[in-house]
C-alpha cells in the first residue's frame, strides 16, 4: 500500500495511460479524482474504481476556470491533494513541417504546456510537503520525430513547466517530475502511427517495434508503475528528473 490514505488528481483519466495509473494508485490505497473530456468515460473509470475512492469532472485543461473548479472538487471532496498527475493530452496533427497546420500546432502546444500549467498552478496551494506532481511529456519531450512537430514542442515545452514547477516547489518540499514514455498501445498512440505510416494498426505498430531497442510497445499498465513510482515516497529524493520509460528509444 504505497499510496495509503493519499489523495490523487489524474487528468487524461478516463483512459489509457491515465486511466491505469489511477487504478494502480487506487490499487495502492490511494483516492482518485479524474478529470478530462469524456464524461461519460470518466463516470465508467469512477464506477468501476468504486465510489468511495474515486470521483471526477470534466473539464477542459485549456480553460483555466474549469481547471480551478475541477480541482476545488477534488480538494471540497476529500480535503488536500497529495498527487497531481497532469496527463492530459492530444496528438495534434500528423504532416510534415510545410504542411503542419499553425492552428493546430497552437492547440497542441495550448492542451500540453498551457494545460499543465494550469493544473499545477491551481493545484499548487492544495499540495503539502511530501507531495509529488507528475507531468506526462513523451520520449518525443527528449529527441525528435518527424511529422509530429506540435506534438514534439508541445512535449519539450512541458519539460519547461516541469523544471519551473520544481525549483519553485522545492523549498515546499513539494517535487515535480517528468515521464516520457515510448509508444504506449494506447489509441493515441496507434492514431499517430496509422497516420505517421499510412499503414494499418498492426503494420504500423510492427514498424515502430523495429524502432524500439526493445522490440515492442509499452502497455499502460507497465506505464502506471513508473507513475507510482513517482507519486510514492520510493522516489522521495527526486525532483526535476526526466523519466524515460521507452523500451531504449532514447539511446
Ligand atoms: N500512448 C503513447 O504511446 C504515449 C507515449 C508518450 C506520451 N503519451 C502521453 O500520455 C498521455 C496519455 O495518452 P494516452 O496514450 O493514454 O492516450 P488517451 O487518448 O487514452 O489519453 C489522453 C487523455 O487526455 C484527455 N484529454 C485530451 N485533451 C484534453 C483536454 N484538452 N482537456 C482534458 N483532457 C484532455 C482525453 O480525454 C484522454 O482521456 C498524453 O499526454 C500523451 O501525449 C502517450
Amino acid at each position: 500500500m504505497r499510496l495509503d490514505g493519499k489523495i490523487a488528481l489524474v487528468t487524461g483519466g478516463e483512459s489509457g495511460i491515465g486511466r491505469a495509473s489511477a487504478t494502480a494508485m487506487v490499487d495502492e490505497g490511494a483516492k482518485v479524482h479524474l478529470v478530462g473530456l469524456d464524461g461519460d468515460g470518466l463516470e465508467q473509470a469512477a464506477v468501476e474504481l468504486g465510489e468511495q475512492r474515486a470521483s471526477w469532472t470534466v473539464a477542459d485543461v485549456t480553460d483555466e476556470d474549469a481547471v480551478r473548479d475541477a480541482i476545488g472538487a477534488a480538494v471540497e471532496r476529500y480535503g488536500r491533494l497529495d498527487v497531481v498527475f497532469s496527463n492530459a493530452g492530444n496528438t495534434g496533427a500528423v504532416a510534415p513541417l510545410e504542411d503542419y497546420p499553425s492552428d493546430e500546432f497552437a492547440r497542441t502546444l495550448q492542451v500540453h504546456a498551457l494545460g499543465a500549467f494550469h493544473v499545477v498552478k491551481h493545484a499548487s496551494p492544495h499540495l503539502g510537503e511530501g507531495a509529488s506532481v507528475i507531468i506526462t511529456s513523451s520520449v518525443v519531450g527528449l529527441m525528435g520525430f518527424a511529422g509530429i512537430s506540435g506534438y514534439i514542442a508541445a512535449k519539450h515545452a512541458q519539460v519547461g513547466v516541469m523544471r519551473a514547477a520544481a525549483k519553485e516547489l522545492a523549498p515546499r518540499r513539494i517535487r515535480v517530475n517528468s515521464l516520457h514514455p515510448g509508444p504506449t498501445s494506447t489509441a493515441f498512440q496507434d492514431s499517430i502511427e496509422m497516420r505517421a505510416t499510412g499503414a494499418s494498426q498492426q503494420d504500423a505498430a510492427a514498424a515502430f517495434d523495429e524502432l524500439i531497442p526493445l522490440h515492442r510497445h509499452a502497455t499502460p499498465a507497465e506505464i502506471a508503475r513508473t507513475v507510482l513510482y513517482l507519486a510514492s515516497d520510493d522516489s522521495a529524493f527526486m525532483t526535476g528528473a526526466t523519466v524515460a520509460v521507452d523500451g531504449g528509444l532514447t539511446i
